[in-house]
């Protein structure tokens, strides 16, 4: 990295529903960490929400419950900048362009587009094609340099390299746009459902079931867990041994992280017992954990006004960094 480039984290989330704990464990709680150590921009991904419809009205709720979600767990709008992604026009302005530098051959490469396209491809809407030019466009605004994902966002971060790089070359600006790491958590970079411990906790599954959510009251989460997808063996005291059982390794990973200790330290204080007994702490714990910042987002979603100005101080303060950074981009490729 450039000696002069100022370290900045950036990352996204899309409003498409209530946030889960797979989005808390997986991200947020990452999130709230970083802002202690490191400039951080947190952004409401609306843009790339509407790369499959979406009712308007649902959207703008949505918009208003990520935000809430953001604050209640944790991260400060003083210290970082939160803000939706629509509001910041240089993220649409530089997504074109750098659609123009991103090549058919990336795009045709993301496995994320042909995952979500399924067998209808031709119907899926060209913003899905190109969505992953819009996340580099994010990213590469502010000029961040570390930007946090999950394990299904690897290779959109990846492309983003690609495009920083080929528009550093191509326009002969040396180091203009800083290549970003990403910060990929090592403990936990995955919840999955909790029906199918193979496919990764999300929004779309039909079934509650499948995951929490940050506003499930007690009841719901214990309903969950007791409900959750397991196999008939005891809890075995070796990592190793959880190997082909990604329903039982699931729950201990969310175990562990959930309460700040390693799947060894766990199965060290877990073995033998059966599934049952466990699920009961794993209740608890995750009550302890969710249910106050579930209530934190209940409360702040009854205060639209409140939102609604944190969001326009972080799209101010977004914007003062985006306007530079775009004029700057407009220059090098020679708008006048
Ligand atoms: N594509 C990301 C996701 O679905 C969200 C996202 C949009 C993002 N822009 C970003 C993440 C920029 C990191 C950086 O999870």
């Amino acid at each position: 990295m450039n000696k002069n480039t100022k370290t900045l984290v950036f990352s996204g989330v899309q409003p498409t529903g209530n946030l889960h704990l797979g989005n808390y464990l997986g991200a947020m709680k990452n999130f709230v960490d970083l802002q202690k150590k490191m400039e951080c921009i947190y952004c409401v991904v609306d843009l790339h929400a509407i790369t499959v419809f979406q009712d308007p009205q649902e959207l703008k709720k949505n918009i208003l419950d990520t935000t809430a979600g953001f604050v209640a767990c944790g991260l400060d709008f003083k210290k970082s900048i939160i803000f939706n992604q629509s509001s910041v026009s240089g993220h649409s302005e530089l997504a074109w362009i750098l659609n123009c530098v991103s090549r058919v051959g990336w795009m045709n490469r993301m496995t994320q587009f042909k995952e979500k396209a399924g067998k209808n491809k031709e119907n899926a809407s060209v913003g899905l094609y190109v969505y992953p030019n819009l996340m580099a466009a994010d990213i590469l605004l502010y000029k961040a340099t570390h930007v946090p994902v999950g394990d299904d966002q690897k290779q959109h971060l990846e492309l983003a390299r690609d495009i920083a790089q080929k528009f550093n070359n191509d326009f002969k600006a040396n180091n203009f746009f800083p290549i970003p790491e990403p910060l990929i958590q090592k403990k936990l970079s995955r919840v999955m459902s909790l029906r199918d411990g193979t496919k990764k906790m999300s929004k779309s599954e039909e079934s509650d079931y499948s995951r929490i959510d940050l506003q499930d009251s007690e009841d719901e989460i214990n309903k969950k867990i007791k409900k959750a997808k397991t196999d008939s063996s005891p809890i075995p005291d070796k990592v190793e041994d959880l190997k082909n059982r990604p329903e039982a390794l699931n729950l201990l990973n969310i175990y562990s992280f959930v309460t700040n200790t390693t799947v060894e330290k766990t199965l060290e204080n877990m073995a033998g017992k059966d599934f049952s007994k466990f699920k009961n702490e794993l209740s608890d714990a995750l009550v302890a954990t969710i249910c106050p910042i579930g209530k934190k987002i209940k409360k702040l979603k009854n205060d639209n006004k409140y939102l609604l100005e944190i969001l326009r101080e972080g799209t101010n303060k977004a914007n003062v960094i985006a306007k530079k950074n775009i004029g700057k981009v407009k220059e090098i490729v020679g708008f006048i």
